[in-house]
């Protein structure tokens, strides 16, 4: 390794809505796991996340609730930010954009660009609302799509047929602020011309990082062999970081210029006085987390931003994942598809590690993966509590058993047990060779296969049947076991650290955190490690305190004999169907609430819709209608029919029977005694046995609902109409 410290970086998300599953397998969970891992491996490491405050979005989310983008971003910062930490995400620091030292960042860096003349200009015409005299970004217009007619197109896309739009497109766009129509203005804005950029990407990415994985690296290429094309990093808004130059007012950084600097922001609040070493010091490896959306600004934007600047290391890696899905079903936070973290943590208190495990175990890494409630039970009860749990169990209970919970002495040696401890070094070199290279659904599979390599011994070796001959043996087959519990917990840290610290605690050890990144500041903090995070919580053993560190995993002794252990409790409880079936009941819920709102706006534009005209008709061809007013004397349903009433009708010339198909919206007792209008001398037909004589005249809108016509005041029947 020929680095001396690693700067890790996940997306900031944006601060409108509470994070999700989706958030978490595609950047979150991975980045917290290569973190754990290298803190695990001694390595100089920090952490560094926060909220993304700016940007259109957030302010569309304030107008339709009334509130201001700030209410919104303080209210989402610590839904987020709680989540993350319940889940054991534990970033060294979860600030925001919209902090005084970001601001005054994102500032520097763009003077910095413009003074260094970085970027062009360029003066384009903008859609601009003139009642709420402000420009309209695509998202602010709203119109018919010109592809298929919906009426609510936005600026950038129809969601009904899926077009990609611009707003001049849109048939009679209106602005979704004031609903005027807008018109185009003038406006000027500020470019990074990443064109200019293009050769050195190509160069940096194509050639000198092969290495990331396919997904990003096929991403950047197609990006490049498109060509690059000048970049605005300025938008007229009033919600975000202003631009610090003259002529520039009323406008802002445009979000994914200010977010990404926010990474440098959010370090330097962390570490005011050494931050610059994780920044610019060329032995800083630089990661970033992120899903795949945010490829783009991470290997191209951002890059060039910092390479225009000058000084910033680049980042050496970007693992990108794939998108989750839920049941199916992409997850979208406006329509309510998704599983919160919250609700997770308050539905699931405790179980904060099978959510963990089941997404990377399950990890979009290279495709876009589903995630559903059926496969968290699974992997729950047949993997965590079956194999890992299981095994742990049944080695501290036989321990406290048999040797009152001292690890025995190996007394009895065979063959099989060290064949056993030496088979964790290939999972230990696989699992390193996966994190490393950001494969983490493999070596979480690794992890288990340590699991499942006691599992098997303990219960191919029967220490409890062995008991009763040869308690020396036994002691051998337990002592081995313990071993392997010791790996577990050292191996399952990076993924299911809640669980790996409940396991330290069963076996009383403690783990290595890995460097504290705060020496650089003058005067640590002398506890850097966190509760049970850090260094043994117990004493009292022999032999001192017991740590663990990642270079133990795989040795032949972890824990000596005598080592006291603490009290057996479960790692993990079973999760029962009718816990699924609760979830599953809700996000049928939604689907139903979706599905009836759909269901009901279909409707509704069918009912609006009107026919065309028919052909012309002559007066004469009208005049040869006898239409008239009658009275529904009797009304019966015909047998075996659903839509068909016989009417007996008075229509002034006489009595008579229509049958009419109008038994849908009409029960006979609606229409007894109605007074209604007739087409008199349309030919008699026989339907159903039943000779028709005349037609009711019915109004017919366009969901297919009926009604008769009726004159305005009763009349005799009999009268003309026309
Ligand atoms: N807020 C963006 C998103 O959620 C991610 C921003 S990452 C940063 O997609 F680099 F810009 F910070
Ligand atoms: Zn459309």
């Amino acid at each position: 390794m020929n680095h001396k410290r690693t700067l890790v970086t996940c997306a900031l998300p944006y601060a409108n809505g509470p994070v999700h599953i989706g958030h978490l397998a595609g950047a979150y969970i991975p980045g917290d796991i290569y973190v754990r891992y290298l803190r695990m491996r001694g390595e100089d490491v920090v952490f560094i996340c926060g909220s993304d405050e700016h940007g259109v979005p957030i302010t569309i989310k304030a107008r339709e609730q009334g509130v201001t983008p700030q209410d919104i971003v303080d209210r989402y910062h610590k839904v987020m930010k709680d989540a993350f930490t319940g889940l054991g995400i534990n970033f060294d620091i979860y600030s925001r954009t919209s902090s005084q030292v970001h601001r005054h960042n994102a500032s520097q860096f763009f003077r910095k660009l413009y003074y260094q003349d970085n970027f062009i200009t360029r003066e384009t015409e903008q859609l601009y609302d003139e009642k709420a005299q402000m420009f309209l970004t695509d998202r602010l217009i709203e119109g018919t799509c010109p592809k298929c007619g919906n009426p609510d197109a936005y600026g950038d896309q129809c969601e009904k047929c899926g077009s990609t739009l611009s707003p001049e497109e849109l048939l009679d766009p209106r602005s979704k602020l004031s609903g005027s129509t807008p018109v185009k203005k003038k406006t000027k804005h500020w470019y990074l011309p990443l064109d200019r950029y293009e050769p050195w990407l190509r160069e940096w990415i194509l050639e000198r990082h092969k290495e990331w994985k396919t997904n990003v690296y096929g991403q950047c290429k197609s990006w490049l062999d498109g060509g690059l094309q000048p970049r605005a990093v300025t938008r007229d808004l009033d919600w975000g970081v202003p631009v610090p130059v003259e002529g520039a007012e009323g406008k802002v950084l445009y979000v994914w210029f200010d977010a990404p600097i926010g990474y440098i922001s959010n370090t330097q609040e962390l570490l005011p006085q050494s931050w610059e070493k994780w920044w610019k010091d060329p032995q800083t490896r630089l990661v970033h987390f992120i899903g795949k959306d945010n490829i783009v600004f991470h290997c191209i934007v951002f890059p060039s931003m910092l390479k225009a600047y000058g000084e910033y290391v680049l980042p050496e890696n970007v693992p990108a994942n794939e998108f989750l899905n839920l049941e199916g079903d992409k997850i979208s936070t406006s329509k309510g598809w998704a599983v919160w973290v919250h609700e997770y943590e308050k539905d699931f208190p405790g179980q904060e590690d099978v959510l963990r495990y089941v997404l990377t175990a399950n990890a979009p890494e290279t495709k876009d993966n589903d995630f559903t409630w059926k496969d968290f039970q699974g992997r729950n009860n047949s993997e965590l509590v079956a194999i890992f749990g299981n095994f742990v169990n049944r080695a501290v209970v036989l321990t406290h058993k048999y040797f009152g919970g001292a690890v025995p002495q190996n007394l009895k040696p065979m063959d099989i047990d060290a064949q056993t401890l030496a088979s964790v070094k290939p999972c230990r070199e696989a699992l390193e060779k996966y994190v490393e290279t950001f494969h983490f659904r493999e070596a979480l599979k690794e992890a288990m296969n340590i699991a499942r390599i006691g599992n098997k011994y303990i219960s191919d070796m029967e220490p409890w049947k062995v008991a009763k001959e040869d308690m020396d043996r036994c002691a051998s087959i337990l002592y081995t076991c313990l071993q392997l519990c010791a790996d577990l917990a050292i191996a399952f840290e990076p993924f299911t650290p809640f669980s790996a610290e409940k396991l330290r605690g069963i076996l009383q050890v403690g783990v290595e955190a890995g460097k504290d990144y705060r020496a650089g500041e003058g005067n640590p903090t002398e506890n850097f490690y966190k509760p049970g995070e850090g260094k043994a919580v117990h004493t009292g053993c022999p032999g001192g305190d017991l740590v663990l560190n990642w270079e133990m995993l795989g040795q032949a002794e972890l824990l000596p004999a005598g080592h006291m252990l603490g009290e057996a409790v479960l790692l993990f409880q079973k999760i029962e169907d009718s816990t699924i079936e609760a979830q599953m009941a809700r996000l049928e819920g939604i689907k139903e609430a979706r599905e009836s709102a759909r269901k009901a706006k279909e409707a509704e534009e069918a009912a609006a819709k009107i026919e065309p005209q028919k052909a012309e008709v002559s007066f004469e061809q009208f005049g040869a209608m006898d239409i008239r007013t009658a009275t529904v004397l009797a009304a019966e349903r015909v047998p075996k029919t659903d839509k068909l009433l016989k009417l007996t009708i008075d229509t002034g010339l006489d009595q008579r029977t229509i049958v009419s198909g109008i038994a849908e919206y009409y029960s006979p007792e609606d229409m007894l005694g109605k007074q209604i209008c007739i087409l008199a001398n349309l030919a008699p037909r026989v339907i159903r046995g039943i000779e028709s004589r005349g037609m009711i005249l019915m109004a017919k809108q366009g969901d297919g609902k009926m009604r008769f016509i009726t004159p305005e005041e009763a009349l005799n029947n009999g009268a003309q109409i026309g």
